[in-house]
This record gives structure tokens, C-alpha cells and sequence, in this order.
């Protein structure tokens, strides 16, 4: 295990953008999590965790300790006729995963497939796609408190799940650094074609009863089709999150914005879609000075050279004011900004 110091960080985010942080280590299992903890401390440093960085925006330079969690390892922890519990350590990568599961026959994890990033970020925003979310899954979260290095565990209730939501945002923010996720699968293959976009990817494939293999081949072609690779053209996937509206402002803009996609949740709230907005306002395929929006999906950032952070939030803010002066409507940004 080594310490970097004055590290360059573009390696180590998806939208590449360059700062340098402190200092950087990777950790492989729990004795150097709490090493590297005890580095920090004797240096008053604090401590930022990271996955792969495929969801953060690092707009000035990371007075901190990144600790890169690496730690690996699937264990099978309980079974039933019906369901297996896995224990997944955090540095895992998530679609390696989910292909990994469906190899064994563990069925739930297929419309997840593609999301990059590692399994110890997936609660942190509650990963979902395609009409699935982690919370459908996930039993348990174990971590160690960045503070004193104490074990804690928290069940899915104390993870305060929502949209691109969970407690690690808010209560917790910025105090653990998770270690593994306990995973609940069944063993009845059974799929989700609720998201029209897959319910169309079978009719047009002609796929009549979709297995959860099909689901995953389904999601994979569709995500590949819309969504740039981040290693050709750095981005950190949507930019923005779809605003929840109450019932009644989702109705008023529907009735000045027929084509507007939405997507009522089951809290009577109404998901609206950002990209339809940010699309409609004519930024898709605008480019400027290394940063712009991609010609194939409004909701996606990259980063063509520009390399600047404080740039790219600066493209981010006109990009709301005129979806806020357009449709009255406030877009959040989506990733974890560090430094604006
Ligand atoms: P990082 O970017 O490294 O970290 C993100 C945040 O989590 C940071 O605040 C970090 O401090 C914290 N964190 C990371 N690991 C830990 C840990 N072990 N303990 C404590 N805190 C931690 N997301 C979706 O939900 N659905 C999608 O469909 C989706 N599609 C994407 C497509 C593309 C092309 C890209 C680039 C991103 C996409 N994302 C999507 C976002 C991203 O993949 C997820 O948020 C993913 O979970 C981030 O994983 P990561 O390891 O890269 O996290
Ligand atoms: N659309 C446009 N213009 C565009 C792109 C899309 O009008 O340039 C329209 C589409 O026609 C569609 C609607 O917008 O009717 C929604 O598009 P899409 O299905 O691509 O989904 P999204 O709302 O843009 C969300 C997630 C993605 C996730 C997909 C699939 C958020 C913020 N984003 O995107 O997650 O993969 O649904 O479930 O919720 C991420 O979080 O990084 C991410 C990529």
C-alpha cells in the first residue's frame, strides 16, 4: 500500500477533469481501510472515498486523503428454496456483477446492467435504471465510520432510500466509508419490462416472453446506443437528476407541453424528464471551448479537452437558467460536486 501525494486526480474520475488531491491511496482489504484512516488522522487530513469516479465533478483540488476502495471478494452468506444473500465487498465493479449474478442464476440485478462505478457507490445515490433501483435489492450496508474506524451496518429502512437518494447524502454524509453491501437475489427468473424503453426493445426485437438474459442483453444495446463511453468521451453519465413535481404542476406542464415525458411515482409525485427539457431549450450537441452537452443524449456533459471543472459547472448553470426561464422548473445537479 502507497501514499501519493500532490496526486493528479484525472486518472481517477470518468469526466477526467484535472485537480490534485492531497494525497491518494488505494485500499485492498479492511487492515489497510484502517491504516489508511489512521494516515489521515495523524495528519489531519480528512477523507474523501471513491469508487471509480464516474460520478463526481472535482471542481478544485481535494484537500484530502482519496481512498480508492478496491477491496474485492462475493460471498454467499444465506440461501433459501427461493432467494441467496451475497456479501459483496465495495471495491467489486458493478456491471461485473450483475453479469456475474446472472451467470449463477441469481435473478434481479439485469436491469442494472452497464451502470459503471464500483458496488460500495451504489448506495450512495441508489443506482437505478430501467425501471429497477438498488433498494429492491439490498438488505444491508456495512462501512466503517471515517471519524474512530467503528464498524456500523445499517439495514435498507436506516439507508433512507429515494430517487438518487439515500441517508449517505444527507445524515450521514461524508462520515463512513462502506465496505460491502449484503445483496438479496431470488432464484425464479423473473423480469421487469415496465420502462418503455426495454417494453419496445422486445417488440421490436420480436422477443415475446424476455428472459432476465434478455433483459440484460436488452438494457446493454440500449445503453450503449444512447449513453457515450466515458473512457472515449469523459462524462459522468446524466448531468442533471429529472425533477419529482407534485401531481398538479406535472398536469399544468403537460397541458402547455404535450410530448413532455412523465413518469408518475408511486407517491402520487411525477417524474418529469430533463433531458426532454434541457433538449427542447436547444443545447444538445452545443460544444464550447472543450466542454458540451452530447449530440445523442441533452442530459449528458463531456468533457472534449477542457480539463476545468469550475467551466463545466459554469456550462451547467446557463443550462438551468434557461430550462428554469423556459419551463419555471429548478434542474439539481446529479453527481457529487467537490470544490464549487
Ligand atoms: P464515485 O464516483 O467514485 O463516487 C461517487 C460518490 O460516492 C462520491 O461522493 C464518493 O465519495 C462516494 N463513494 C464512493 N464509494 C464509496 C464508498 N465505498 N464508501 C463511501 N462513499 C463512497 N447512475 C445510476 O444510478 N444509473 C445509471 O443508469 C447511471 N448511468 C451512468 C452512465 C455513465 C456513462 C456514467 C459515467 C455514470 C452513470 N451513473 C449512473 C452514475 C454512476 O455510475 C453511479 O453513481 C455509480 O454508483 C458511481 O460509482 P463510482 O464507484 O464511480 O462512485
Ligand atoms: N430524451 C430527449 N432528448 C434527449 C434524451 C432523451 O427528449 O436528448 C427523452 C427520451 O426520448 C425519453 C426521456 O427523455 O422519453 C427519458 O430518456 P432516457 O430513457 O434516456 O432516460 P433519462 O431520464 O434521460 C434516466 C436516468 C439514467 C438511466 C435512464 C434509464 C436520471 C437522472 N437518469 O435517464 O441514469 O440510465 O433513466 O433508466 O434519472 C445516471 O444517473 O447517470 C443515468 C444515466
Amino acid at each position: 500500500m502507497r501514499y501519493y501525494q500532490s496526486q493528479d486526480m484525472s486518472p481517477y474520475n470518468t469526466l477526467r477533469l484535472q485537480v490534485q488531491a492531497a494525497a491518494l491511496v488505494a485500499i485492498n482489504n479492511d487492515v489497510e481501510l484502517v491504516a489508511s484512516l489512521e494516515w489521515a488522522r495523524a495528519r489531519s487530513l480528512s477523507i474523501v472515498p471513491l469508487g471509480e469516479g464516474s460520478n463526481v465533478v472535482l471542481a478544485d483540488n481535494v484537500d484530502a486523503l482519496v481512498v480508492l476502495q478496491r477491496t474485492c471478494g462475493i460471498e454467499t452468506i444465506a440461501r433459501t428454496d427461493d432467494t441467496v444473500v451475497l456479501r459483496v465487498a465495495a471495491g467489486e465493479n458493478w456491471h461485473g456483477l450483475v453479469r456475474w449474478t446472472l451467470q449463477q442464476g441469481y435473478f434481479g440485478l439485469e436491469n442494472l446492467a452497464l451502470i459503471p462505478g464500483t458496488v460500495g457507490a451504489a448506495p450512495i445515490q441508489n443506482v437505478g435504471a430501467y425501471g429497477v433501483e438498488l433498494q429492491s435489492v439490498l438488505l444491508r450496508v456495512h462501512a466503517r465510520q471515517l471519524t474512530d474506524g467503528r464498524v456500523i451496518e445499517l439495514n435498507a429502512k436506516e439507508c433512507e432510500f429515494g430517487y438518487r437518494d439515500s441517508i449517505f447524502k444527507h445524515g450521514l454524509k461524508d462520515q463512513l466509508l462502506i465496505t460491502a453491501v449484503d445483496l438479496a437475489l431470488s432464484l425464479h427468473p423473473k423480469v421487469n419490462i415496465r420502462y418503455p424503453a426495454i417494453a419496445n426493445y422486445c417488440l421490436e426485437h420480436g422477443i415475446v416472453s424476455p428472459t432476465p438474459h434478455g433483459i440484460f442483453d436488452a438494457v446493454v444495446s440500449i445503453r450503449q446506443s444512447k449513453l457515450p463511453d466515458p473512457a472515449v468521451e469523459p462524462n459522468a453519465g446524466s448531468f442533471f437528476k429529472n425533477p419529482l413535481l407534485q401531481a398538479q404542476e406535472a398536469q399544468a406542464l403537460e397541458a402547455e407541453y404535450s410530448s413532455l415525458p412523465l413518469y408518475p411515482q408511486s407517491d402520487g409525485r411525477v417524474k418529469v424528464s430533463a433531458a426532454w427539457m434541457i433538449d427542447q431549450c436547444g443545447w444538445k450537441g452545443f460544444r464550447k471551448e472543450g466542454l458540451g452537452v452530447h449530440p445523442e443524449h441533452a442530459l449528458v456533459l463531456v468533457n472534449y479537452g477542457s480539463n476545468s471543472g469550475p467551466q463545466l459547472l459554469s456550462l451547467a448553470s446557463d443550462i438551468t437558467a434557461t430550462v428554469r426561464r423556459t419551463f419555471g422548473i429548478q434542474l439539481e445537479i446529479e453527481p457529487r460536486v467537490y470544490g464549487s
